[in-house]
């Protein structure tokens, strides 16, 4: 499943925890008390899902592209750093500017391009040393009147087409590499023929130089294509879309990725006329993609308030951290080192539970200090006062560690940064990620989680069969 985030112009991370079958409606709070204890139950017998390792995926805004000096952005081992902390996961690149991109493999690289590349000759490409400060000031510099432009194009619902180059291609396809990252490279979908069939003849020329550099993509064609007459004032039903879908399977197959995946269609929220779309799509093209693909939002971020973000019923769909409210990059970062693919149950006992969100997986094992049967619960408190949480019985005397996550410093929620267990989370250096310390509990205590927070559990040597 892959999904974007409107705002943000930038890596974009998501935490998606929606549709794990077991958010409850739920009885509004009456008047809070300063604390209060929950008790929870959980059903360990067997998973009720699996998700994928790459749960929890990040994109970058194709519009990124439109001035493909940006691009040289992805140069910064910081980002790239921070990239790698997620792996592993897929990097998307998309949306409304996929079908507005035209490759041009005649296009020079731009002066800050040029300057980058120069910048690492004679490197290991993924040991890359910095962007030529010059050119990382001149770009900074530049970056919000460009920020501008892209929202203007966004709110005007008018877009230009821009080009890039191969250099465009080499610096994206690089970034995601040496981040372990797996690139999705979404093909513009608006290049038309005069009858309105796909034109595939730029796709055609970005494959063949993709396949010239042995790069490893997996492909999208279009983003959100119900809304192709909005942004284009070009109408595609979903039945070309699909014909358009089984033209291009034809054309990797012709080419170096005869076993490269191929997603879509990329719709906007299925409902109404896209529902239908998405199922006369299906019925022409159905056969050739390795996953449906479709975009939840459930908020615009750039009009979305604190208040929405902790309204339990907008959550009830989606839960979701930005940048602005609890940084999330490293809850994603907590999320991808602690969480396994196993999916159990959880809940609230009580009333009062839709404030309070609980979720429990198997432990990643891949965590050098836990083991095959270990639990790891997560919870996400919207109460105003702080909850204690109280595990079921027969793992009251387990040991537990406590990774808590709260806002630091006075801005409170709409803090710029976080704190893990007290400690102010972030970079050692542009290559190293902060270490995520554990705070063990006193076997047989409460899992006290104070009010706004967030906190993962791990529960230590849970033995629990549906993880082993
Ligand atoms: C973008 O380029 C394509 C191909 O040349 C053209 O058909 C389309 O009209 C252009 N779109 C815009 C918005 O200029
Ligand atoms: C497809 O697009 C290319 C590049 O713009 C153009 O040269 C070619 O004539 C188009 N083909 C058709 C069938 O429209
Ligand atoms: C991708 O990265 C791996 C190592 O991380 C490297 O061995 C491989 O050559 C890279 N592939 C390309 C096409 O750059
Ligand atoms: C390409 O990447 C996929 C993961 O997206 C991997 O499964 C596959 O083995 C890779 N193919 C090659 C030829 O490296
Ligand atoms: C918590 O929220 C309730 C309303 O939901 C409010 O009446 C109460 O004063 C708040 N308590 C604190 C400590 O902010």
């Amino acid at each position: 499943m892959l999904l974007r985030w409107k705002s943000g112009l930038q890596l974009q991370l998501l935490l998606f925890l929606g549709s794990l079958g077991f958010l409850c409606p739920g009885v509004r709070a009456g008047p809070e008390q300063a604390e209060s204890t929950v008790e929870l139950d959980f059903s360990t017998e067997w998973p009720v899902h699996l998700v994928s390792p790459a749960f929890l995926s990040v994109t970058i805004d194709a519009n990124l592209a439109t001035d493909p000096r940006f691009l040289t952005f992805l140069g910064s081992p910081r980002l790239r750093t921070l990239a790698k902390g997620l792996s592993p996961a897929y990097l998307r690149f998309g949306g409304t500017k996929t079908d507005f991109l035209i490759f041009d493999p005649k296009k020079e690289p731009t002066f800050e391009e040029r300057s980058y590349w120069q910048s690492q000759v004679n490197k290991d490409i993924c040991k890359s040393g910095p962007i030529p400060s010059e050119v990382e000031k001149k770009l900074q510099l530049e970056w919000p009147f460009q920020e501008q432009l892209l929202l203007r194009e966004q709110y005007q619902k008018k877009f230009k087409n821009s080009t890039y180059s191969k250099s465009s291609v080499d610096m994206l396809y690089t970034f995601a590499n040496c981040s372990g990252l797996d690139l999705i490279f979404g093909l513009n979908a608006l290049l038309r023929t005069a009858d309105l069939h796909w034109n595939n003849s730029n796709a055609q020329l970005l494959l063949d130089y993709c396949s010239s550099k042995s790069y490893n993509i997996s492909w999208e064609l279009g983003n959100e294509p119900n809304s192709f007459r909005k942004k284009s004032g070009i109408y595609i039903d979903g039945f070309q879309l699909g014909e358009d879908f089984v033209e291009l399977h034809t054309l990797l197959g012709k080419s170096a990725f005869k076993t490269a995946k191929l997603y879509g269609p990329d719709i906007g929220q299925p409902r109404g006329k896209t529902v239908k779309m998405l199922r006369s799509f299906l019925e022409a093209g159905g056969d050739v993609i390795n996953s449906v693909t479709w975009h939840h939002y459930y908020l615009n971020g750039r009009i979305a308030t604190k208040e929405d973000f902790l309204n339990p019923d907008v959550l009830d769909t989606f839960i979701l951290s930005t940048q602005k409210i609890f940084q999330d990059y490293w809850l994603s970062l907590l999320f991808k080192k602690l969480v396994g693919t196993n999916v159990l149950m959880a809940n609230v006992k009580g009333p009062n539970r839709n404030k309070l969100r609980v979720y429990l997986h198997c432990t990643n094992i891949n965590h050098p200090r836990y083991k095959v049967g270990d639990l790891t619960l997560y919870a996400l408190n919207l109460h105003n006062v702080t909850m204690r949480l109280q595990l079921p019985y027969h793992l009251f005397n387990k040991q537990v560690d406590k990774y808590l996550v709260k806002p630091s410093g006075p801005d409170g929620l709409l803090s710029k940064s976080v704190q893990l267990n007290g400690q102010i989370l972030k970079m050692v250096d542009d290559q190293t990620l902060p270490a995520l310390t554990e705070k063990p509990l006193r076997p047989g205590s409460s899992l006290g989680l104070p009010a706004f927070s967030y906190g993962f559990f791990v529960i230590r040597n849970a033995k629990v069969a549906a993880c082993i």
